[in-house]
């Protein structure tokens, strides 16, 4: 994403309870070890400046969120703004999240896993840098409850219809795509993820997708 200057957090701001390095984690990350509570779990993985989770966690505060980046400057200016608005039912991680997804998080224990406008990596030679890829695809339907959701948006036709087809292949337990709907914005900071915002006001296309796990297992 564009690396535009970020508001500082100031100095006398209190982060401890919005950010985590990976090494101050617990290891199982949990609603439990991470909020002191049992509220279902959703995971966003490369929040960017945070736009998503800061409204999201407000409007669904019987939900607990964890967003994950792995730019050390944008997990601190999230969790900048979630400990301004004290928010309690949210916190950043400043790390991997794929990494976390293979070796820090239960089976069948997310509500939502969100991946908004993901790094596209157009060139073919880096594509496996893309962060959807067949492990992680695989590690994010592990730890999915059944009948938990996968948002997956992009402006990207051809990282859409990869994923969509490596789905089908790998994992057909998430089920088939189901299209999410823009919602009306009427205020500048009312779209979902920050990227969607530029997303929409350049008219560019977007590509939409939830997946619901399914509660059988698939015969191979
Ligand atoms: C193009 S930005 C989109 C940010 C935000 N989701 C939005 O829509 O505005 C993608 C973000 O994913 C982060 N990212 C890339 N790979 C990651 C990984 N393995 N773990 C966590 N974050 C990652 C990048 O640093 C970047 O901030």
């Amino acid at each position: 994403m564009p690396r535009s200057s970020l508001r500082r957090p100031g100095q006398k701001l209190d982060l401890s309870r919005h950010l985590y390095e990976s090494e101050q984690l617990p290891s199982e990350l949990s609603s439990s070890s991470l909020f002191q509570n049992d509220l279902p779990l959703e995971l966003e993985i490369g929040s960017g400046k945070g736009l998503f989770i800061d409204n999201a966690s407000e409007q669904n505060p019987t939900h607990n969120f964890v967003g994950v980046e792995i730019i050390a400057k944008y997990a601190k200016h999230s969790a900048a703004k979630l400990a301004r608005k004290k928010t309690s039912n949210a916190l950043m991680i400043s790390g991997n999240a794929e990494t976390l997804l293979a070796k820090s998080i239960s089976a069948e224990s997310l509500e939502a896993v969100h991946v908004y406008f993901p790094d596209p990596w157009w060139k073919k030679k880096h594509r496996k840098r893309r962060v959807l890829n067949e492990s992680s695809i695989i590690n994010l339907t592990r730890c999915l409850r059944p009948g938990g959701r996968f948002h997956f948006w992009t402006d990207v036709l051809d990282y859409f219809e990869d994923t969509v087809e490596l789905i089908a292949e790998i994992t057909p337990i998430l089920g088939v795509p189901l299209p999410e709907d823009e919602i009306e914005a009427t205020h500048d900071l009312d779209y979902r993820p920050h990227l969607e915002r530029r997303s929409r006001q350049h008219r560019l296309r977007g590509y939409r997708d939830r997946y619901e796990k399914r509660n059988e297992t698939l015969s191979a």
